[in-house]
């Protein structure tokens, strides 16, 4: 695999995307003030221990900006408000609820593929893996699908930024402030968009879950819109662009082992593990942050109360202590306690949907198209965000 990060030039500094390993699990930037953790068994414990390692990470760098968006952002939440917003959506997402999407996915992903201009060459991310999670997800929440064009501008400026925060001055300058509101500004037509929404369900109730999210009550208290509102992005957003990345990371895995496609092709029982092979060895959500509450002690070293922690999900994932050839694609890899969706109380709550995406997805792919290759004459290109891995663009050839 460390090929398949040289080949195509993919996050340069992402040294476990080319087969390093780090020289110690833990490790302190000191330019950005950020402590990096890329051991498996010292992910686990700071995703397993939410009580030391928070998800508020926003608290260390009080911008007002960002904290207009923070309440009922679930993925910045710690116990116990939490485990009530979890408790109230997780019924929408639970494996039976899912797995009855299964027939309208289907149906997505043959009209998408019918509407492909030319079916010699395919643009993966433009064809499919952006537009089948997002219409999935626009239709859950209860917003219009055929308003796409709109979401994927808004989530690329989240895609797009390149920015590295810094922790170095803890106070934010005015020009971090300015910086930080800018980007915002940016995404607030998505957020007044939503708010929209919400007002109509408040006056029309319907069967969506946006109807759900505005009618349901935790502790007897109904949601505020502002909790609705931000809640609903984070759903809008984490809906798709992961679940887009993950499709294009496997295709791409798959062209990088060429024996691995053609048996994935003949057994698609092997398609599932495939996607988590993938979800391991091309983490899309390559890294989460979490800030300590208290002072504690990671692999020898002592971390400070108030730090921010990156954790590196996609080198964790590459832990030669835990994994057996940490480097090598092997699909039938049996078990894969990878990170790829999380772990611990903020363990991915869309899972079940990514991975059956996913799988009907590259299925019906493998069934229309005998061959799906790369280009080197019109190679992927990738996004920058430095946490996330995975495709912008990746044109293939099928004939
Ligand atoms: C392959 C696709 C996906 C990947 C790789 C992925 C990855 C992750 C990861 C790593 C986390 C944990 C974040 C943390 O611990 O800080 C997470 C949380 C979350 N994901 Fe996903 N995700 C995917 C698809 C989805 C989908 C399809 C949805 C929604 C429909 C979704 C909704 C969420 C939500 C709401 C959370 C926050 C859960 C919580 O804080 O309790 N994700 N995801």
């Amino acid at each position: 695999m460390a090929t398949l990060a040289d080949r195509w030039n993919i996050h340069p500094a992402h040294f476990w995307l080319r087969g390093q390993q780090p020289d110690q699990p833990i490790r302190f930037d000191e330019e950005l003030g950020i402590w990096n953790v890329y051991g498996y068994a010292e992910a686990v414990r700071i995703l397993g221990d939410p009580a030391i390692f928070s998800s508020d990470t926003k608290r260390l760098y009080a911008s007002e900006a960002v904290n207009e968006h923070k309440e009922g952002n679930l993925i910045q939440m710690d116990a116990p408000e939490h485990g009530k917003l979890r408790t109230l959506v997780s019924g929408a997402f639970n494996r039976k609820i899912v797995a009855d999407l299964e027939p309208r996915i289907r149906e997505v992903t043959r009209e998408l593929l019918d509407a492909v201009p030319d079916p010699s060459e395919l643009e993966v991310v433009t064809d499919l893996a952006y537009p089948l999670p997002v219409i999935v997800i626009a239709e859950l929440l209860g917003v219009p699908s055929s308003d796409r064009d709109l979401f994927k501008q808004w989530v690329t400026v989240m895609l797009e930024g390149t920015g590295q925060l810094s922790l170095r001055d803890r106070d934010l300058s005015e020009e971090d402030e300015r910086d930080q509101r800018a980007v915002i500004e940016q995404w607030q037509p998505m957020f007044d968009y939503i708010r929209e929404h919400v007002a109509e369900r408040r006056r029309q109730p319907r069967q969506d879950l946006l109807t759900q999210l505005v009618t349901a009550e935790v502790d007897g208290n109904r949601l505020t819109d502002n909790e609705v509102v931000n809640f609903a992005v984070l759903l809008l957003v984490a809906g798709h662009v992961s679940t887009t990345l993950l499709l294009g990371n496997t295709l791409l895995c798959l062209d990088a082992h060429p024996e691995w496609a053609a048996r994935v092709r003949e057994d698609r029982s092997l398609v599932p593990s495939a996607i988590e092979e993938s979800l391991r060895m091309f983490s899309p959500f390559a890294g989460v942050t979490r800030s300590t509450y208290t002072e504690v002690e990671i692999a020898g070293q002592r971390v400070p109360a108030d730090q921010m922690i990156m954790v590196w999900l996609a080198a964790a994932n590459r832990d030669a202590r835990q994994f057996a050839d940490p480097d090598t694609f092997i699909p039938t890899r049996d078990p894969n306690p990878h990170l790829g969706l999380g772990r611990g109380i903020h363990f991915c709550l869309g899972a079940p949907l990514a991975r059956l995406e996913g799988r009907v997805a590259l299925n019906m792919l493998m069934d229309r198209f005998p061959v799906l290759r790369t280009d080197p004459a019109n190679p992927p290109t990738f996004v920058p965000t430095p946490n996330m891995t995975g495709v912008r663009t990746l044109p293939m050839r099928t004939i």
